[in-house]
């Protein structure tokens, strides 16, 4: 499902990635770590001036990732829940569409030991076709193909064995408490994801 993300880009994906853009902004930080960064639309849009580690299992995407990153960023290719190599302390850990464990438990789990006492950002698809399907922008709802069919496609992978599971806020909220000591849920890509900071 990740090429569908990565090659139909549209309004809402821009606004995801700005809305993560501007936490990453906001935060005090010399480095970070992208957890499936995919073919890099989000790692190309974080600071130049970040030591930035993006990681992905696919080696196609880091290929294409590679054509449109700067000089300060690392690829590695890794499954992230197995393996995230030379562990050091990023300042920020990000994790935008990624987190493709079914188990929230596991990915939290995961986030928190390799975050230590930074700050971890997770993006993730509202469970809600229709949030997804019609993002409020400006004020009214519209109905945006290509996140119906983003949003078709993913639940039709689950019924054939990829999932891809989608959390509500409280759900990020309850298991997140059991990770970190400070979880804030928040609506972005006008209203279409859970944008979810967690720090200790
Ligand atoms: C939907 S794409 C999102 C890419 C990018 N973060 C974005 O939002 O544009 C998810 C990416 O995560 C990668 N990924 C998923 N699970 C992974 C894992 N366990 N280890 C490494 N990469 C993983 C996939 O290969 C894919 O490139």
């Amino acid at each position: 499902m990740g090429f569908l993300y990565d090659r139909f880009l549209c309004e809402v994906d821009k606004k995801l990635y700005s809305d993560v853009v501007r936490v990453v902004q906001d935060s005090k930080h010399d480095s970070i770590d992208e957890l499936g960064s995919g073919s890099g639309q989000l790692t190309r849009r974080l600071p130049t001036t970040s030591k930035i580690r993006a990681l992905d299992f696919s080696e196609k995407a880091i290929e294409k990732a590679k054509k449109l990153a700067g000089e300060n960023v690392e690829f590695i290719q890794t499954d992230f829940y197995k393996e995230i190599p030379n562990t050091y302390d990023s300042d920020i850990t990000i994790a935008c569409r990624s987190l493709y464990h079914p188990d929230l438990n596991v990915s939290l789990d995961m986030l928190a030991e390799h975050t230590g006492q930074g700050l971890a950002i997770v993006a993730h698809p509202k469970p809600s076709l229709w949030d997804y399907a019609l993002p409020q922008i400006n004020g009214s709802r519209q109905l945006n193909l290509i996140q119906l069919i983003k949003g078709m496609s993913g639940r039709i992978s689950n019924r054939i064995g990829h999932s891809y599971n989608l959390f509500d806020a409280e759900e990020f909220e309850k298991i997140g408490k059991q990770s970190f000591n400070q979880v804030h849920v928040e609506n972005c890509a006008y209203g279409t994801h859970n944008l979810v900071l967690l720090q200790q």
